[in-house]
């Protein structure tokens, strides 16, 4: 299901700072606060879309080439909750054991943040899912890891064009999910999906339980 939400107004970001970086969970700096951490192929735009959704385009580092973020970045929002920002996985380029290093300090998060509260998993919006996407989907599915969708870099492409591949991609994931999760069209240079995001963030915080 494509989430829209154009009337109600979204959550406001009013301060957004960059906390520490971490290889692990357990080296996190206190407070321990919800987080919702973006995750995806290298290059695919995540710490693009969080410096958009903070309207700060230096807050996370960003490059054009892949393979930048290599650490998790731990951005905290409203002094309340964090944005946290993820190495890419499946960067062929890298040699073996850096590829393997990432990749476990990735799950090692995943599987034991219990401050994570929802995972947003970034597809490039022009391309087919990959294999490597799907693994790594149906992997959140199998370890009970709440996660959403964003499409990135909508701009581009046309609308058209946009709709068909969100549409093959969704007829790939229905191959393993009956239901998809939610799912945002975004783009960083644009600002699209950006209040609808925040949105879904706020009903997730609204949700937690004291
Ligand atoms: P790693 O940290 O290497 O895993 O990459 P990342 O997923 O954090 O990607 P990053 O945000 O660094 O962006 C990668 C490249 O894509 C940069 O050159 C960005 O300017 C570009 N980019 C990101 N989002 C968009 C978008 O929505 N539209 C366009 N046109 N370019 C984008
Ligand atoms: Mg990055």
């Amino acid at each position: 299901m494509l989430y829209l939400c154009p009337i109600v107004m979204s959550i406001k970001i009013t301060e957004a700072v960059f906390c520490a970086s971490s290889t692990t969970v357990e080296q996190r700096v206190a407070p321990f606060l919800p987080e919702l951490a973006f995750i995806g192929r290298s290059n695919v735009g995540k710490s693009s879309l969080i410096n958009m959704l903070c309207n700060n385009s230096k807050l996370a580092h960003t490059s054009s080439k892949p393979g930048k973020t290599t650490l998790i970045n731990h951005f905290k929002i409203n002094n309340s909750w964090y944005l946290v920002d993820l190495p890419g996985y499946g960067y062929a380029k890298l040699p073996k054991k850096e590829r393997e290093r990432l990749s476990k300090m990735i799950f090692e998060y995943i599987n034991n943040s219990k401050e994570l509260l929802n995972l947003f998993v970034l597809l490039d919006s022009r391309h087919d899912i990959q294999q490597i996407d799907l693994n790594f989907i149906n992997m959140l599915g199998e370890a009970g890891v709440p996660f959403s969708i964003i499409y990135t870099k909508a701009d581009k492409q046309g609308v058209n064009a946009l709709a068909k591949q969100i549409e093959k991609n969704n007829t790939a994931l229905k191959e393993y999910w009956e239901e998809l999760p939610p799912t945002f069209v975004s783009s960083s240079q644009t600002r699209q999906g950006k209040e609808d995001i925040l949105k879904h963030i706020e009903n997730l915080l609204k949700h937690i339980k004291p």
